[in-house]
């Protein structure tokens, strides 16, 4: 509902700024300001000001006036916060404008105009003329109970077929334009959507403002989403929303994805969080909006470099609000994978697995911006290094910039400099502590064991991979049943033949582990269609792609580098150490390589 421009300006002068926060917050005198500790973030010292007309912290940068101070400290809408005001300052909410009315009717109309072609594009999907439309929804994996709760249609083939269907109901040519459902051209207004998927398109509420349409199979363009009208803008429309609120309350993650297909497969699969922006980059009406459902939104973008690119723009963006209170944290999916394959390949308990490990966000900004990072000369190092200053610098939050700095640099020197982190903790003078034994190694949870099978799977199909992922494969544990067969394939490449996997085979054959060795590739072919006619590369790309998503990660390769490096400082002559050293430092490189998406 439109208020009058007057009658907000009436509600704040009468209840001033200083009045309404001051029954929440201690404020005390400062010259011509009150100020106090601010309520949005943690503080001990004063830091939020308070104005004749306004609020800002100059500890999380909130700012605002007593509605927006409203809104926040209530959870409360726009409109809500207004109500509850103007009963405190003894004002009546207005009935709106004429105006303001004429403009509500008309979007209540065109949202009547969008509900009737909803209902007219699904019936469509579901009879005849749909056919092919629902065996492709079928076909890429969507139950019918999932095509109805979307309320997935077909657009029918167009020629005005949708004006023709609605004019029984008195909807205009005129009103489906202005609807974004038709559009002018030289032959007068033509159908926006033919021959498409239909995908609804809700606004928080569940009010319908547009459609995307998808072509069915290959082709462009692969999306028409509907044009910006009165109802739909893009910059501030998440596709999934609706439904995602009421997933959120009940408990579920808050997860953007890049794609129509992936929310829909993640509610699918049991997810009902998931949102995803319209064809634009995330902005930061998305955020605010993620952020008023969930203090840690999860974003959770496609593996290729565009995905990562797009996730770390989004990340940036949300530097400039961060506090404490209000964060993101990232998913970084397997270059070849968006939300939608991941679930296909491994499942519901697959990406329960790898939601359990999103990164924190100061974490995840650390290997994006890596992955941009160009060059590793000193040139190259300086820079990256500037960048990730210039990143903490963006949180106006000042000692969460100073944590976000400290946390940036200390991976920094960790891969760049790791004898200036060890020195230092060392302390001046004192010879880096050596640890006695191995530290325990961690329980590895089911999702690990599980990748680690699939790992296994990989070797088994490529032995030819195995002299090289040896090594690392040493640190990843496997169910105790399937321990032989890493000893068998270690056997195996030592002996002079080819790395085939009929020679593999035979060989775990004659040693009794056929069974075992069946029941994985029973398993991979079930959960890695994708290496179907894969080539040896583009298996160690997803071994390694596995690996990364192992508890261990990175961090573990660092902490052996950094240890192995130790003990050859300590006795430089010997070569088993020096060798030790060398194979970590391949693979920590190789590791950071494959996080680069390289
Ligand atoms: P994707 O191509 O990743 O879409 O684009 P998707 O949802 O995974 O689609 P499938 O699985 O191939 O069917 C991500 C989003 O970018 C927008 C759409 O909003 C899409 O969901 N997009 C993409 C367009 O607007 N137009 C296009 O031609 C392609
Ligand atoms: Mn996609």
């Amino acid at each position: 509902m439109a208020l009058p421009a007057n009658f907000l300006e009436e509600l704040r002068a009468r209840l001033p700024v200083a009045a309404v926060i001051g029954r929440t917050v201690k404020l005390s005198r400062s010259g011509r300001e009150r100020k106090g500790c601010c309520p949005f973030h943690g503080e001990k010292t004063p830091s939020f000001y308070v104005y004749d007309d306004h609020y800002h912290c100059f500890g999380c940068g909130a700012h605002g006036d007593v509605i927006t101070f409203t809104m926040k400290t209530g959870g409360l809408s726009f409109m809500e916060a207004v109500q509850d005001l103007a009963a405190q300052a003894g004002l009546e909410v207005p009935k709106p404008t004429p105006q303001a009315a004429a403009a509500e009717a008309r979007r209540a109309s065109l949202a009547e105009v969008l509900e009737a072609a909803c209902r007219e594009y699904q019936l469509w999907l579901w009879g005849q003329e749909g056919r092919a439309a629902l065996a492709y929804l079928r076909g890429r994996g969507l139950q019918d109970e999932t095509i109805r709760r979307f309320q997935l249609g077909w657009s029918g083939e167009g020629r005005g077929a949708l004006a023709a269907a609605l004019a029984g109901r008195g909807v205009s040519a005129a009103q489906l334009a202005e609807a974004g459902l038709m559009k002018a051209s030289e032959r007068g207004p033509v159908d926006m959507f033919f021959s498409r998927v239909m995908f609804p398109i809700r606004d928080r509420r569940g009010g319908l403002i547009s459609f995307g349409g998808r072509i069915i199979g290959e082709g462009q363009p692969k999306y028409v989403n509907g044009p910006e009208t009165a109802l739909f803008a893009k910059r501030r429309a998440l596709y999934g929303l609706s439904l995602a609120r009421g997933a959120v309350r009940q408990g579920a993650a808050l997860i953007v994805a890049e794609g129509y297909m992936d929310v829909i497969a993640l509610a699918q699969a049991g997810f009902g969080g998931a949102v995803a922006p319209l064809g634009t980059a995330l902005t930061e009406e998305h955020l605010e909006t993620l952020w008023q459902i969930s203090p840690e939104p999860v974003i959770c973008f496609d593996g290729d470099a565009a995905g990562q690119r797009a996730a770390l723009r989004a990340a940036e963006l949300a530097l400039a609000h961060l506090t404490p209170e209000r964060s993101l944290k990232v998913l970084r999916l397997p270059p070849q994978d968006d939300p939608d394959s991941l679930i296909r390949r491994g499942g519901p308990a697959g990406f329960a697995a790898a939601l359990a490990a999103a990164e924190p966000l100061a974490a995840a900004l650390y290997a994006l911006a890596r992955a941009e990072m160009a060059g590793r000369t000193p040139e190259g190092i300086a820079r990256f290094k500037d960048r990730l200053s210039a990143l903490a610098r963006a949180i106006p939050h000042k000692s969460l910039a100073t944590e976000y700095w400290t946390a940036l640099k200390t991976r920094f020197e960790a891969e760049f400099h790791p004898e200036w982190a060890r020195r230092r903790m060392a302390g001046p003078g004192v010879a880096a502590p050596r640890r006695t034994g191995p530290p325990p190694p961690p329980e590895p949870g089911a999702a690990d064991l599980r990748r680690a099978r699939l790992m296994l799977a990989i070797l088994l199909e490529f032995p030819a991979l195995i002299p090289e992922l040896e090594e690392a494969f040493s640190h990843v544990r496997l169910p105790p049943e399937d321990e032989p067969l890493r000893a068998a394939m270690h056997e195996f490449i030592a002996a002079p033949h080819g790395l085939d996997s009929g020679a593999l085979l035979a060989h775990l054959g004659g040693l009794g582990l056929d069974g075992r060795a069946a029941a994985i590739r029973a398993l991979a072919q079930r959960e890695l269609r994708l290496l179907q006619g894969a080539s040896p590369a583009e298996a160690a790309r997803s071994w390694w792609s596995f690996y990364e998503l192992m508890e261990f990660g990175v961090g573990m390769l660092r902490a052996e580098c950094a240890e192995a490096e130790a003990a050859w400082l300590a006795n430089p002559d010997d070569r088993a150490a020096c060798d030790r050293l060398l194979r970590y430092r391949l693979l920590l490189t190789r590791a950071i390589a494959n996080d680069a998406g390289a």
